[in-house]
């Protein structure tokens, strides 16, 4: 009997500051993998600013999803489906893929299938080494594993740490996702983003602060872990952002605008920042590592024993907790699934992989897809 076909599936993300399109075969073969990042544009403003990133995301949807066919030996007609993250996300951002979708999905005549983002993350670790590793592995990365031969067995547990969200999930399946905590304030990338302003790191943030702190002394300063209710499975980095700004400039005079502080980040000295750098990352993984083993622990005493755990998101770049993660594998005999380093950020071959898994189930949206700045879970 011949092999079935290979399914093609486009995907194409626009929900942040990355606009991107990749073609994926069966949902974890990468065909092409194409990133325009927008860091240049948003660097002088320290963060992402909405505006600027839908426009920019106008000017270059038509030529990343033109490279993402050529680098993968396709003609637009060669395509099974067209899929979008149509949530969660800057709406101005979302609203450029999804009519881009739309408009491909509508004049190949092929199904439209929109996926959440934050979901696709967890679909990352499917997904197999990029065609060009343009993505070289920092040597303390911990070990590159190859993607697993089968995909999540479930129930595993899933995290999800980015710079809009941080969540625990209980994954059924690639499309059931049962949420179990989520943070109340910051998200880890988001309070990456601004200890890096804190401590005048540049941008982007995370990585900026994950090479300094590789220098830095994580035992220089005591910054606090915040744990919330000893069952709680949610987060919180609000307390420590702070306590880092205090540690760094020390306690403000006066109060609202017109709060003092006796110190500036501009007078720390490379060492010093280093050291904050390291505290701070280390209180960040410990807390994450923490989270996780409270979740396995309670779920074991819900008679859901999970032997399994896949993480994804921008943070899941960061070289400590790549390596802690590992080590918690080891010590658990758990297994343990990061995505490649050229899917933790954000990428639209985790939204062509996780729509293989609706394509493959029958399922496709309508033409009126609409954009949605939430996620349903
Ligand atoms: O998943 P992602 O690309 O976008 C969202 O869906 O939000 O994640 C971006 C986040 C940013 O906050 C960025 O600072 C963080 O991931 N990030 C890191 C590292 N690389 C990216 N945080 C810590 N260490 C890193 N190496
Ligand atoms: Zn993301």
């Amino acid at each position: 009997m011949t092999p079935a076909p290979a399914t093609h599936i486009l995907g194409i993300e626009t929900s942040c500051d990355e606009t991107a399109a990749a073609v994926v075969a069966d949902g974890r073969q990468v065909l092409s993998n194409v990133v325009a990042s927008q860091h240049e544009l948003h660097a002088p403003y320290r963060g992402v600013v909405p505006e600027i990133a839908s426009r920019a995301h106008v000017e270059r949807i038509e030529p990343v999803v033109r490279q993402a066919l050529a680098d993968a030996g396709l003609a637009a007609a060669d395509l099974d489906a067209v899929a979008v993250g149509n949530r969660p996300g800057l709406i101005g951002s979302l609203l450029v893929g999804v009519s881009a979708a739309q408009a491909l999905a509508w004049a190949l005549g092929r199904p439209l299938i929109g996926v959440d983002h934050v979901h696709a993350h967890l679909h990352a670790a499917n997904l197999t080494a990029p065609p060009t590793s343009a993505v070289a592995a920092p040597a303390d990365a911990g070990p590159e594993r190859v993607p697993p031969t089968t995909s999540t067995t479930s129930p595993a547990l899933g995290l999800v740490v980015s710079g809009g969200h941080t969540s625990l999930y209980l994954i059924h399946s690639p499309t059931n996702l049962q949420p179990l905590g989520r943070t109340i304030d910051d998200a880890v990338g988001e309070a990456y983003d601004k200890a890096a302003v804190i401590l005048d790191a540049g941008y982007p943030g995370g990585p900026r602060l994950d090479a300094l702190a590789q220098r830095g002394d994580p035992g220089a300063h005591k910054l606090p872990r915040s744990m919330l209710e000893p069952d709680s499975l949610d987060f919180s980095f609000s307390g420590l952002k702070t306590a880092l700004l205090y540690a760094v400039r020390g306690h403000p005079v006066g109060r609202g605008r017109d709060a003092r502080f006796p110190r500036a980040a501009a007078d720390l000295t490379d060492p010093q920042r280093a050291d904050f750098a390291a505290a701070f990352q280390l209180a960040v993984v410990d807390v994450l590592i923490a989270k996780i083993e409270r979740a396995l622990d309670l779920l074991a005493q819900q008679a859901t024993p999970v032997q399994h755990l896949v993480a994804g998101g921008g943070v899941t770049a960061n070289s400590l907790l790549r390596h802690r993660l590992h080590q918690l594998g080891d010590a658990r005999s758990l297994r343990v699934d990061i995505p490649h380093l050229a899917y933790c950020l954000d990428n639209a071959a985790m939204i062509a992989g996780l729509a293989h898994a609706r394509f493959a189930a029958g399922e496709a949206d309508t033409l009126d897809l609409p954009a949605l700045p939430t996620t349903t879970t």
